[in-house]
């Protein structure tokens, strides 16, 4: 049987507040039957869900499609306006001529233009000073009702962080919003559905503002980078049941106090005093005659947009695994929580009023148990709660985040346990889809700790690291690890949001920032090579994983900007060439096979040059598949002249390229520099260079993410199996040895010889060497993409066992549906299950000497159900395959 599900609108079930004008909807099919696939859909989408139902007044029927498409189709209908409900569904014709129509799916549409906004910027008077936070103001407006609304919606953000209530109630769960953008060019607002919330005749409306990105510390760079406090713009709109609208907004007429929250700053911490706490101070009737009246500001032409991106929220909790007493005068404890991560402590305690309670986090400890926290540089990462004495106290900040494996809380009535303290963890709202798991228990751990990096540093922006004074959207870091993080967790829309980020960090000049927002453009400046690259890798890799054309649509004059400058900037070819007066980059940023132990030993000309190329060639491939033709050809025949001046500035004639560092190899065969016949002595080189290291990689952030590839793709699988396997630094698996559970900043963050690297730059949950993760799940798992085909239409699926594994099962929750491939080896059987999604197909590879040795489902291989033999292929057999699941035995593993 065949049904339809999973409908999402711009990557998002049902979505409330898009500002995307035509929306694209996409569908899943599932189905046991192989082969089942799609040959025409209908969609058809109106205001109400009757109008759906009976057909009548449709805003879109897009009429019978002849097509096997499934992902992204436009909505094609009349224009939609602000406000605007869109109820939806689609019907399907399968390849057996079987009908089927899926349930309905809605969206709405958020505030299009700014005159809808009616609200006021608004905030407390000006406390504090430029150094120091204030507390976190209260806001508060009372309104009457005439009667009960049947719809209202509150549109609500701020510079700074808010959180909305109303009639004692908050406002939804979403952590850190409006989320971080560049305030002074776009702002997000969320949209919340409060008709349940509102009754008729007095209504309370409240607001908690806090400093977060807007106006707390952001990296070592202090405070105020985009307004010296919290601003609130806040409106909600209800609806009669006759149709009826009234508005309730921000304005003059709002009263402003201190609460509880002393202090709050995403990097020093939150400090609570529940005696101060204002009860009911968002319900009607509250007495407010102490407090002052808001200011109002004026609007400062930032574009307000909806939020497309995910929103942060707490994700789970984790309960203390030990706890341990500090000896001191005021005893202090130490409480592990078995897993660095980002997020918050929560308290469930009973105390003494007045008593404070102290919470400092820290990723690792000093040999004697006491915190270490050095390399939180100047982040104070402490958090303060004074107890009201009045029975079980729960409290958890909000305004704040900490990057932790381990607290120390003193002041604490009793020893901390799982029921009075445990861990929030916090990110945004990426759902998980992938899954690698195989025989070896430490690339178990390794899999384990690149999705807790990801976790701790996906929030509203993809971020370095998230607990030392930095915590910025570092442009290299997000593009080393963005086709990692597609498999583990669903991250369409988070990088949908950030690439508009990237592209409000672009200079006039057309390069793209080092950070992303940049908020420090004086200091950080310009990306450099492999950093602003991801400018043009970003979105490329979303189009790949998702099939995403509209994202290179959007940026695509961005992008044509970012070559333009680097054509101007670069000398025959050569960019960063000898002389350049530029920014030359961050090199192989930690690699150490250089004199400074920070940017290796590859020439930045050599690293600026095969980016150059590799930029040129993947806008080329853009160009042509937005259908313009000739600047296709224009930035193909650029590639090729940043090709040739890299082979002629870099390649000896016998193939070995100057410095012969692993990072030069790596990126001239990844990016294709060199001549056909010069491909496998570099390869061989390389190999040289890993050998002679003892099956050691020097590679930093650059050349890392693509060595095991390379190795792979000319032959030399076995050494990329013994780079993966290697516990001894420079390596994956040492950190793993060293009971790391997320990945590091540096290969020796800590050695048994050094103790702590330096402290100056040391995190221990640091993406970026995370990019390991895509390897794992294409190359030992099996799912890999077809160039020709993005977003898992086709699938490679490709595994190619060694090192000693003996099991590996890679799953991918694809927007087409799960695909899965899972191998075991033993007894020099092969035996490969797989998965492919309804709508699409595969190439698989089987590995056999010959076609007869494999057997599907028992049968002889070629003359299986749903499956063609295309060919044998260095050892293995070649099958094409449609969707539906299939076992396959080779007894020539
Ligand atoms: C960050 C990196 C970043 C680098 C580049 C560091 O401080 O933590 O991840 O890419 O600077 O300079």
């Amino acid at each position: 049987m065949t049904t339809i599900s999973h409908l999402t609108c711009e990557y998002k079930t049902d979505p409330l507040g898009i500002d995307v004008l035509r929306p694209r909807l996409s569908w899943q099919m599932q189905s046991d039957r192989r082969g089942a696939r799609q040959t025409a859909y209908r969609i058809l989408a109106a205001a109400t869900q009757e109008n759906l139902g009976s057909g009548k007044d449709l805003l879109w029927d897009s009429g019978k499609v002849v097509s096997d498409r499934s992902l992204h189709v436009a909505y094609d209908g009349s224009t939609l306006l602000s406000g605007q409900r869109v109820c939806w569904k689609v019907q399907v014709w399968d390849e057996l001529g079987g009908e089927v129509e899926s349930p309905s799916a809605w969206w709405e549409m958020g505030l299009l233009k700014r005159c809808d906004w009616q609200a006021h910027w608004i905030g407390a008077p000006f406390w504090g000073g430029p150094r120091t936070s204030s507390p976190a103001p209260y806001l508060r407006k009372e309104f009457q009702l005439s009667g009960q609304p049947v719809s209202a919606r509150l549109y609500a953000t701020a510079v700074g962080l808010y959180e909305c209530w109303l009639n004692g109630v908050r406002v939804g769960d979403a952590l850190l919003t409006p989320g971080w953008t560049d305030y002074s060019k776009r702002i997000q607002y969320q949209v919340y559905d409060v008709t349940d919330l509102l009754r008729s005749g007095a209504n309370a409306f409240g607001a908690i503002l806090a400093d977060g990105w807007g106006v707390g510390n952001i990296a070592w760079l202090g405070r105020q980078h985009y307004a010296d406090r919290p601003m609130l713009l806040a409106q909600i709109v209800l609806t009669y049941a006759d149709g009826s609208q009234e508005w309730i907004v921000t304005d003059r007429n709002w009263k402003t106090t201190q609460g509880p929250i002393l202090e709050s700053d995403m990097l020093m911490g939150e400090s609570y005093d529940a005696r101060r706490e204002i009860p009911d101070w968002c319900n009607a009737g509250c007495e407010v005659s102490s407090w002052w009246p808001v200011e109002v500001f004026a609007d400062s032409g930032a574009a307000l947009c909806a939020t497309n991106g995910p929103a942060v929220k707490s994700q789970e909790v984790l309960p203390p695994v030990n706890a341990y007493k500090i000896p001191a005068l005021k005893p202090r404890w130490i409480c592990d929580f078995g897993q660095n991560l980002v997020g918050h402590v929560r308290l469930c305690v009973r105390g003494e009023k007045g008593t404070t309670i102290i919470i400092r986090h820290a990723e690792a400890l000093n040999p004697d148990g006491t915190l270490y926290t050095t390399n939180l540089r100047t982040a104070r990462n402490t958090d303060h709660y004074t107890l009201k004495g009045e029975g079980e106290e729960i409290w958890e900040p909000r305004f704040t985040f900490h990057g932790f494996r381990y607290i120390e809380v003193s002041g604490f009535p009793v020893k901390p346990d799982a029921d009075s303290i445990s861990a929030v963890v916090v990110h945004s709202e990426i759902p998980p889809t992938g899954k690698f798991e195989c025989s070896d228990a430490l690339i178990n751990q390794l899999q384990h700790n690149i999705v807790w990096g990801q976790k701790g540093n996906f929030a509203d922006v993809p971020t370095d690291c998230p607990q030392r004074d930095e915590r910025l959207g570092w442009t290299g870091d997000a593009q080393v690890f963005i086709r990692t993080a597609a498999f583990n967790r669903d991250v369409a829309s988070f990088f949908t949001k950030w690439t508009l980020d990237l592209e409000d960090a672009q200079y006039p000049n057309g390069v793209y920032a080092s950070v992303v927002p940049n908020i420090v453009e004086w200091s950080i400046g310009e990306g450099g090579p492999a950093w602003a690259d991801a400018g043009v890798i970003c979105p490329w890799m979303i189009y790949r994983c998702y099939g995403d054309t509209r994202l290179l649509e959007t940026h695509y004059a961005s992008m044509q900007r970012f070559i333009d400058f680097l054509t101007k900037t670069s000398k025959d070819g050569l960019r960063c060439y000898d002389g350049y007066e530029g920014w030359l980059g961050n090199g192989d940023w930690l690699a150490l096979d250089g004199s400074d132990g920070r940017e290796g030993g590859t020439s930045k000309e050599l690293i600026g040059t095969a980016f150059y190329a590799y930029s040129c060639a993947l806008m080329g491939k853009i160009a042509c598949i937005l259908g313009k033709e000739q600047d296709s050809s224009d930035y193909a025949a650029l590639s090729a002249e940043a090709r040739e001046a890299f082979v002629k500035r870099f390649v000896h004639a016998d193939g070995t390229i100057k410095g012969g560092t692993q990072t030069s190899y790596v990126l001239a065969l990844e990016f294709d520099l060199l001549p056909e016949e010069l491909r496998s002595v570099a390869a061989s080189e390389l190999v040289r260079s890993i050998r002679e290291r003892g099956d050691h990689l020097s590679t930093g952030f650059v050349g890392t993410p693509y060595i095991n590839w390379v190795l792979g793709r000319f032959g030399h699988l076995d050494t990329a199996y013994a780079l993966l396997y290697q516990t001894t630094w420079p390596s994956w698996l040492y950190s793993v040895t060293q009971g790391g559970t997320t990945i590091w900043e540096r290969w020796d963050g800590w050695t048994q010889e050094k103790g702590f690297q330096d402290p100056k730059m040391n995190s221990f949950n640091h993406y970026a060497y995370g990019a390991i993760g895509a390897w794992l799940y294409a190359v030992a798992g099996g799912i890999d993409l077809d160039a020709e085909q993005p977003g898992y239409k086709h699938i490679l699926m490709h595994p190619r066992p060694g090192g000693g594994l003996t099991n590996a099962t890679a799953e991918l929750q694809s927007m087409y549906g799960l695909i899965r491939s899972a191998w075991t080896l033993a007894d020099g059987r092969f035996d490969y299950s797989i998965t492919v999604p309804p709508n699409t197909s595969a190439t698989v590879y089987v590995p056999a000497e010959a076609v007869a040795q494999v057997t599907e489902n028992g049968q002889a291989a070629h003359s299986a159900d749903g499956m063609t033999f295309l060919r044998m292929e260095d050892g293995f057999a070649v099958f094409a395959v449609d969707s539906g699941s299939y076992h396959f035995t080779s007894s020539q593993g």
